[in-house]
């Protein structure tokens, strides 16, 4: 079988605390994205949910940023209604786009009103498709996807042994945490991102790191390995996660 087509060694960092981690992943960010609008007058950003990431959005409200130029994407979403406290878009929503007021069109939430989340998922992909107008059989490229990582190695909401792994050729899959469903990008639309941030803190993040970087195991258990874009990668930790990569 052909080699897999090369992919981007990936850019470690290691910060002194999450403040820096924050600090570096707003510079990073805020860099790209000037980037993106310089080279094609637009950027398109997922954002990652979870806890780690809400004071760099916080951060980037206060920042002087394009916003009529930003298209805002979610990585992935809890099947839950939008004002819902376990909602990723109520997270951002509270963090950035209130305190920023981020213009509404610019914003492209993951619908969970639809009673089938699969349904939920095709609609999320054809927002994609409306908005990133990818060639025909062609994926949708994002600018920069943001992403944590849980103690078990999943991202987004890809979670290990989950049939959301198997992407085949969808963009938006429906992925399970607990027996919850979520909406989840597949790791391919992922992959076709120009660069792809991993913002990751916390001790107990190390094994799975350890299993995500090692030269052998399993994707299916630590789906982070799944992450490999042909873009640039970044994996931004705080001393706590990064402990064995400094
Ligand atoms: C979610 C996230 C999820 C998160 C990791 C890390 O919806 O929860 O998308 O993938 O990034 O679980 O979460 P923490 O940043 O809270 O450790």
């Amino acid at each position: 079988m052909q080699d897999p087509t090369p992919v981007a060694r990936p850019i470690i960092e290691v910060l002194t605390d999450r403040a820096a981690l924050v600090a570096r992943a707003q510079s990073l960010i805020m860099t790209k994205i000037a980037e993106a609008v310089g080279d094609r007058g637009s950027c398109s950003l997922a954002l990652a949910g979870g806890s780690t990431p809400k004071p760099l959005y916080e951060a980037l409200a206060q920042a002087d940023l394009p916003l009529d130029k930003l298209h805002l994407f979610w990585g992935d979403e809890r099947y839950v209604a939008a004002d819902h406290p376990d909602s990723n878009f109520c997270m951002v929503k509270l963090a950035w786009l209130d305190p920023a007021g981020v213009p509404p069109e610019q914003v492209h939430p993951m619908a969970t009103t639809a009673d089938d989340p699969e349904a939920a998922a095709l609609a999320y992909e054809a927002e994609l498709r409306r908005v990133l107008q990818p060639a025909a059989g062609a994926l949708p490229r994002l600018d920069i996807v943001l992403l944590g990582m849980g103690d078990d190695g999943h991202t987004a909401s890809l979670f290990p042994h989950t049939a959301a792994l198997q992407a085949g050729d969808r963009w938006v899959a429906v992925g399970e945490k607990s027996g919850q469903p979520r909406l989840t990008l597949t790791a391919p639309v992922i992959n076709q991102a120009r660069t792809v941030i991993f913002l990751v803190a916390g001790a107990n993040k190390q094994a799975a790191l350890a299993q995500v970087f090692a030269d052998q195991a399993d994707a299916q258990a630590y789906p982070s390995r799944l992450i490999r874009p042909q873009g640039q990668l970044y994996w931004l930790f705080d001393t706590d996660a990064g402990k064995n990569f400094q």
